[in-house]
């Protein structure tokens, strides 16, 4: 039988800085040919999201704003007034399995239900709001609410969607529903929402770079649509804006072995048991999804070799997703003299008989595998920082693995300092609810843009 070091282990997850720049050397080329083509040229699709301004702090009016994101389903009635904190009435749900996982009728008559259901429970259902539909999946979009999808990614599998119009089949379950008149405005993506989100909640209404890393991971930037060839673009060329938000749709990186230096023999059992094999690679190295999945791989693998518990472990341990990636946020939240959290779970995982040493090597491969996540975000974001080239650049990130694990943004910091191209410079801002505020915001940009128009 072949001889396993936790040292041995443990080296395939740790990335040089050299190995770092090597990757987002490719990221950039990838986003290149991204521009040129879309998904028909690159793994990055770098997708046009047609929203070409920034919020100026004028923005006012009441909209509905939809958020379909990893797990939750979230409808909101914002109001926006200038200089006020936004108010925001919600409602939360999770997604069924039946829903992401059946035919997308079903999916979408569930989505028209809870948005139906809210508004008459509000009294706004006869009032025509305009919505702002987060849909965080990537979309050929041709306008502002026309959206195709490309492909699901994540946990949906919904039938009968790719090569749809998505607020197309939204208004169809909508007018199936028949209780209620609102105006689809615009379909957006989460990073999107949060790019500008993040720039309505810093003064100078400025952010650069919109990043997700929760269920998935991805990025948006603002590019110049000179520099947008594909598809689309040429079909309504010349655009009638001179810049507008792309979405990268980073996940895909690695989709056609660009990153193979990069996989360990865990990440391929990843993705072969995924619900997309050998789709949206990078979200799988990095993202919420498979981080918990990543590291009882490990575990197994530490324990089948005797690394770890004696070579006991126990049955919960080696069934996969009984390892939850909010496990890896507690364990790493312990205060290092009671290990409370990391002992909940050895229970919870049916693990009685474990020595010290095995609880610190537990920790150890959460730091591990998660810190990888980090790296590989961080590098992310240093190839569009160094693309975007802006002397002083504001970053907002929302999304619970960077939020609830201790040490992310900590990592995610550091190492963009690192990698970034000397001369500059970057601020991280934390955004929260990019899919409400942001949604609610480009609403209300479109509505101000179309009114400069008349
Ligand atoms: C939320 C944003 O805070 O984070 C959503 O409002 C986004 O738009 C979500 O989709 C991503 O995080 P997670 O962990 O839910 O995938
Ligand atoms: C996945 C989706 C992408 C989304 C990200 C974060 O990567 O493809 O559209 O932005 O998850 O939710």
């Amino acid at each position: 039988e072949e001889f396993i070091s936790l040292e041995s282990v443990m080296a395939e997850f740790r990335l040089s800085n050299n190995t770092l720049k090597r990757m987002m050397h490719h990221m950039s080329d990838d986003m290149d040919r991204g521009l040129e083509g879309g998904l028909s040229k690159s793994t990055i699709a770098m997708l046009p999201s047609f929203v070409p301004e920034m919020p100026d702090g004028s923005e006012r009016g009441k909209f509905v704003a939809m958020d379909l994101g990893g797990t939750n389903l979230r409808v909101m009635i914002m109001e926006i007034e200038p200089g006020e904190e936004m108010r925001c009435k919600q409602f939360n749900t999770r997604m069924p399995n039946w829903a992401q996982h059946g035919t997308g009728q079903q999916l979408f008559d569930f989505i028209a239900k809870a948005l139906a259901d809210f508004l008459i429970e509000k009294g706004v259902d006869q009032d025509g709001l305009p919505v702002g539909f987060t849909f965080s999946y990537p979309c050929d979009q041709t306008s502002l609410r026309s959206a195709t999808l490309l492909r699901w990614t994540k946990g949906v599998t919904a039938t009968g969607c790719v090569g749809r119009d998505v607020v197309q089949m939204l208004e169809e379950a909508i007018k199936r529903d028949g209780r209620i008149n609102v105006e689809i405005m615009a379909l957006i993506n989460d990073t999107v929402g949060t790019m500008v989100a993040a720039a309505y909640q810093n003064k100078g209404q400025q952010c650069d770079v919109g990043v997700i890393i929760g269920t998935g991971t991805n990025a948006s930037y603002m590019e110049h649509t000179k520099n947008i060839h594909y598809g689309v673009a040429k079909a309504t060329e010349p655009y009638p804006y001179k810049q507008m938000i792309i979405d990268t749709e980073w996940g895909g990186f690695g989709d056609r072995g660009e990153a193979d230096y990069i996989f360990t023999e865990y990440d391929r059992i990843i993705d072969r048991r995924s619900d997309h094999p050998g789709v949206n690679s990078l979200d799988k190295l990095i993202a919420g999804m498979c981080m918990g999945e990543l590291v009882r791989l490990v575990l197994e693998k530490l324990t089948r070799h005797k690394v770890l518990f004696d070579g006991m472990g126990s049955e919960t341990l080696f069934t996969i997703g009984t390892f939850p990636t909010k496990y890896i946020s507690e364990i790493l939240h312990d205060d290092c003299g009671s290990y409370q959290h990391t002992r909940q779970i050895m229970g919870e995982l049916g693990i009685d008989d474990y020595t010290f040493s095995d609880m610190l090597l537990f920790r150890e491969v959460c730091v591990v595998v998660s810190r990888r996540a980090a790296n590989l975000a961080a590098a992310s974001i240093a190839c569009v920082l160094n693309r975007v080239k802006r002397p002083k650049m504001i970053i907002g990130i929302d999304g619970s693995t960077y939020k609830y694990h201790p040490f992310f943004e900590h990592w995610v910091n550091e190492k963009i300092r690192e990698l970034v191209d000397p001369g500059l410079d970057f601020k991280i801002v934390q955004t929260g609810d990019g899919s409400g505020r942001g949604a609610a915001l480009i609403t209300a940009i479109i509505w101000r843009l179309k009114k400069r128009k008349q």
